[in-house]
């Protein structure tokens, strides 16, 4: 019946055009074509496909609602949020009672960084609905992470993912129940929640909590640097470490405006700061005229400079600091710091998994962060590394040219 080519599928539905089914059908067939081909213009066309079956009248409700769902999955992928948000409010108004409608308009509020417009729907929901665990999960992550309000956060989070409802076992939302637990000092039972998450597969490990891996790298919180295939990458910064720090210092004179504070909400107390010199795999022309000469060192480090999945920068840290427990969003690198300006003594200390270990000037730390890390200085006076990026060395160079930038 239904023609295995998404051609032949697209040529007999178009001749059924007046009928809904055949919308959808061609809908699908056009989505499909515009994956293989990697075309936005035929993935357009779906859009306008599902759409005008969204418009047809007297067709089932749950056709509709199928086809609502692809037209906004195709806007979201096209980057069209406002669009999406448009069709979902019409149809929001006109079935008030689909309450997944209302929460899929949620998420698009979301992902355009309207956090305040989707807790008001999500609330609306449920109010309607108070065990849509859909609802819930997605109000307490806003509460969290938009917030701060991790009480609350909590016990919509927990209520949320004890209904394994479609759309709720999402590593985020174990990622983030499990970090807010943490900081209010219910750490055993952060660990539960990440064993849980583990358990639905969301998680490598309780401590390896990244979301955006490649399956099958090798995992372990600390690393040699000197049996890793970058070990002349790591003889270099070594045996280079006071031009690098003096540049970084003498920066650090003229002018600090390019040291930023850390935005992601890692910084529980303190003064945290970094200048960035490479990310994503691209080189910060700006940045780097300040530091010619280490951004020319990491020039000759490929699997640094471009890595697409990391950053390369200077990290100050001023006593009083305490950096979370975090975990960083991939396992496709591993993370160096080369100590530049480090106070004697264990009081500046960085905790990954469950070893402890401390800077030394000159010296290579080598660590994988998508294992949960954590920092404390109660030192005397500042501290400064510089944060080298290198990709996983178990990746292929097929992967390091596809992965998508992080
Ligand atoms: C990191 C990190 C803190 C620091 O490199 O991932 O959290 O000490 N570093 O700069
Ligand atoms: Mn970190």
């Amino acid at each position: 019946m239904f023609p295995k080519s998404p051609e032949k599928a697209a040529i007999a539905a178009r001749k059924l055009s007046a009928s809904p089914r055949a919308n959808y059908v061609l809908g699908e067939a056009l989505s499909k074509l515009a994956e293989a081909r990697r075309s936005n213009a035929l993935l357009e066309q779906a859009v306008t496909t599902f759409q005008k079956l969204t418009e047809m009248p007297g067709v089932p409700q749950a056709l509709v609602l199928k086809a609502a769902n692809r037209t906004v999955e195709n806007l979201r992928f096209l980057g069209q949020m406002g669009r999406a948000v448009q069709l979902q409010t019409k149809l929001v108004a006109r079935l008030p009672y689909v309450l997944s409608l209302q929460n899929q308009l949620a998420v698009s509020y979301l992902m355009m960084g309207q956090g305040k417009r989707a807790k008001t729907i999500l609330k609306q929901v449920l109010k309607e609905r108070p065990e849509d665990g859909f609802a819930l999960v997605h109000l307490g992550f806003i509460l969290k992470t938009e917030d701060q309000e991790y009480k609350e956060a909590i016990s919509l989070l927990q209520k949320g993912l004890a209904t394994r409802e479609p759309g709720v076992v999402d590593g985020r939302f174990y990622f983030h129940l499990g970090d807010a637990l943490a900081r209010t000092g219910h750490n055993s039972q952060a660990m539960e929640v990440y064993q849980e998450g583990v358990e639905q597969g969301v998680f490598n490990s309780v401590y390896q909590r990244s979301l955006y891996n490649v399956q099958g790298l090798k995992a372990q919180p600390w690393w040699d640097p000197m049996t890793t295939t970058y070990r002349e990458s790591f003889r270099i910064l070594e045996s280079r470490w006071k031009e690098i720090r003096d540049e970084a210092l003498a920066l650090l004179s003229q002018d600090q405006s390019r040291f930023r504070p850390e935005t992601e909400g890692l910084q529980d107390t303190g003064d945290w700061k970094q200048l960035e010199l490479f990310a994503r795999g691209m080189k910060l022309t700006k940045n780097c005229q300040k530091a010619p000469k280490t951004c020319t060192l990491i020039e000759f480090m490929p699997d640094a400079a471009r890595c697409k999945r990391g950053q390369v920068k200077f990290s100050l840290m001023n006593p009083g600091t305490h950096v979370w427990a975090h975990t960083g969003p991939t396992n496709c690198r591993l993370r160096a710091h080369l100590g530049l300006v480090v106070p004697p003594g264990e009081e500046i200390a960085l905790r990954v998994a469950n070893t402890t270990r401390h800077w030394q000037e000159g010296k290579v730390l080598l660590f994988d962060d998508s294992f949960e890390h954590e920092v404390w200085h109660h030192g005397p006076s500042m501290r400064l590394v510089l944060i080298v990026d290198f990709w996983h060395p178990e990746l292929t160079a097929a992967q390091k040219r596809t992965l998508s930038p992080i």
